[in-house]
């Protein structure tokens, strides 16, 4: 054979994956080819394969025999909207894109590239985990690349899609990774699968139950993203890009934007007359931000904080907002590990962050005490304090409490403070508050529920109103909430160029 039909037939082999039947039942369970899936992510004609004849060195258990160029991965770079991205993409029908020590190899090796020259790294994930053949060398391939992810951790983004089912170490890697997405009823994450989870704790548990997109994306918190199906997957992972930069040193790309009126008169009627009464933060955001802006992250996990992605004017900005229509919008444990993490990779790329405030304190309870809200409600005060992104406040309605200096607060380093003539901004509500600093005239009172209403009255007026904070440049400006998104975008711009040295140290110790 002449040496340009062997590399010809090299070629054809590589692109066969597992075969034609393997690929055919891949197909019929509503699933794409690790190169189809690469296709559809990347730029039309822009992918360049990296390894494409590696093959494994098993000799074990007749392994030499069943031998497939690539070996279960497909590896390389190409671009997203221009932009330089590194990609590997699992294949299933070799050994159930199974990690064997070369299929590590050929993993890190576009790790390492992206490390060295700063773009992100998308991994699409569909692997039956360690290849049980190799035995300590698969365990090993996966350690390599744990250390790469957790070394490329704030310097690149790294993007998981969860695109089958992945078991044992197939679940680390994205799990250190800044983003994962999964696919409605295709894909699965866990640590051990039913059958082992049936003998150890003799609980009956389907693969959906235990680890389906569903489950990560509003029990767990796993999962960032569930898509219905592959497509709306990749789709999400190319806008997801559009608001973050290549790596920590740059901005996120900047949309063209023409200016226009910017009044937003719908926010003037949006806080209903009754301060218990909820309203949708998202109904704010949207009318805030760029039209068609904002996306949305962690949407199931967690209702009563909405944290995403948006653009005003045309730069990216990270979202953070209490929901008053989801658990009156108190902070738990979940809200502030949401609110906590986002913030952080904001803070690690280079994304100004928004707070939105309407918050009534801290859940109380002894659920949440003895899973530790003082541990976990302190994630979201660190994350915030310590980021040095602009930072700007909106309190449109309640800021109660510690929750007040949580969200965003002036004295934790907050940029620009916003109130709208809605907000209260106080220790406790009134009616607690009444009852406490009042508790002997209530008592001594003839009529103690007139005396309590007159009390309540008394703070209400005194402390449910944005003026005392203004009063003390706590808050820097009262706005009609109509003005919020003009200024937004003047503040924004303002803050353009913040630069925050921090002094030495090798790195805070935010309570885990
Ligand atoms: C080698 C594997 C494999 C593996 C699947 N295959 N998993 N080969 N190592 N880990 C092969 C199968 O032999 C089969 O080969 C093909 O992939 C497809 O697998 P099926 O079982 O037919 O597919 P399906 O019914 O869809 O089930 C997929 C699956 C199941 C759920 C992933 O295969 C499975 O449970 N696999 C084992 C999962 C596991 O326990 N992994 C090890 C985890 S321990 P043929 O030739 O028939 O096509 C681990 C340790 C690392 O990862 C820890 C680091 C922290």
């Amino acid at each position: 054979m002449d040496k340009v039909s062997l590399l010809q037939q090299k070629t054809a082999e590589a692109l066969k994956g597992g075969g034609d039947k393997r690929v055919e039942s891949q197909h019929k369970k509503g699933k794409l080819t690790a190169r189809e899936r690469i296709q559809l992510l990347l730029d039309e004609g822009s992918f360049e394969e990296i390894g494409m004849f590696v093959s494994h060195r098993s000799r074990d258990f007749g392994m030499e025999k069943e031998v497939y160029l690539g070996d279960g991965v497909i590896t390389g770079y190409g671009t997203i909207h221009g932009r330089l991205v590194y990609v590997y993409s699992q294949d299933f029908t070799v050994f159930g894109g199974s990690l064997s020590e070369t299929h590590a190899e050929k993993i890190c090796k576009i790790m390492d590239l992206a490390m060295e020259n700063g773009a992100p790294v998308i991994g699409l994930n569909d692997s039956g985990g360690a290849r049980i053949q190799e035995g300590v060398v698969s365990l090993g391939g996966y350690a390599d690349i744990f250390h790469r992810n957790v070394k490329s951790s704030g310097v690149i983004p790294q993007i998981s899609a969860i695109m089958g089912p992945c078991a044992g170490g197939a679940v680390y890697s994205p799990a250190i990774t800044d983003f994962i997405l999964m696919v409605e009823h295709t894909s699965y994450m866990f640590v051990t699968g039913p059958n082992v989870v049936k003998t150890v704790t003799h609980e009956n548990v389907t693969s959906e139950e235990l680890g389906g997109a569903h489950t990560h994306a509003s029990k767990s918190g796993v999962t960032h993203f569930a898509c219905a199906n592959e497509v709306e997957c990749i789709e999400n992972i190319k806008r997801l890009l559009s608001y973050i930069p290549q790596n920590c040193e740059e901005n996120a790309p900047v949309y063209t934007y023409e200016a226009a009126d910017e009044a937003r008169k719908k926010l003037d009627s949006i806080i209903p007359d009754n301060p218990n009464q909820p309203y949708d933060i998202k109904e704010v955001i949207e009318e805030v931000v760029d039209a068609d802006s904002f996306m949305e992250v962690h949407k199931e996990y967690a209702e009563n904080i909405v944290v995403g992605f948006a653009r005003i004017a045309g730069r990216s900005v990270g979202i953070v907002a209490n929901q008053p229509a989801s658990l009156a919008g108190v902070l738990d444990i979940n809200a502030s590990k949401k609110g906590a993490r986002f913030v952080r990779f904001c803070d690690a790329f280079n994304v100004p962050l928004l707070v939105l405030v309407d918050v009534p304190g801290f859940l109380p309870g002894t659920d949440q005490e003895w899973h530790g809200i003082i541990t976990n409600g302190a994630k979201l005060l660190y994350a915030l304090s310590e980021a040095t992104v602009p930072k700007i406040t909106v309190i449109t309605r309640k800021a109660y409490g510690g929750a007040y200096d949580v969200m965003n607060s002036k004295h934790i380093g907050a940029d620009m403070n916003y109130a709208w003539p809605t907000a209260e901004i106080a220790v406790m509500g009134a009616k607690g508050a009444a009852e406490i600093i009042f508790k002997k005239e209530i008592a001594e009172a003839a009529d103690h529920d007139a005396k309590w209403k007159e009390k309540e009255m008394e703070y209400t007026e005194k402390f449910a109103n944005p003026y005392g904070a203004a009063a003390r440049g706590f808050i820097d400006e009262v706005i009609l909430p109509s003005e919020t998104r003009a200024k937004l975008i003047k503040a924004y711009n303002m803050l353009q160029n913040k630069v925050v040295n921090t002094p030495k140290r090798k790195h805070g110790n935010i309570p885990l």
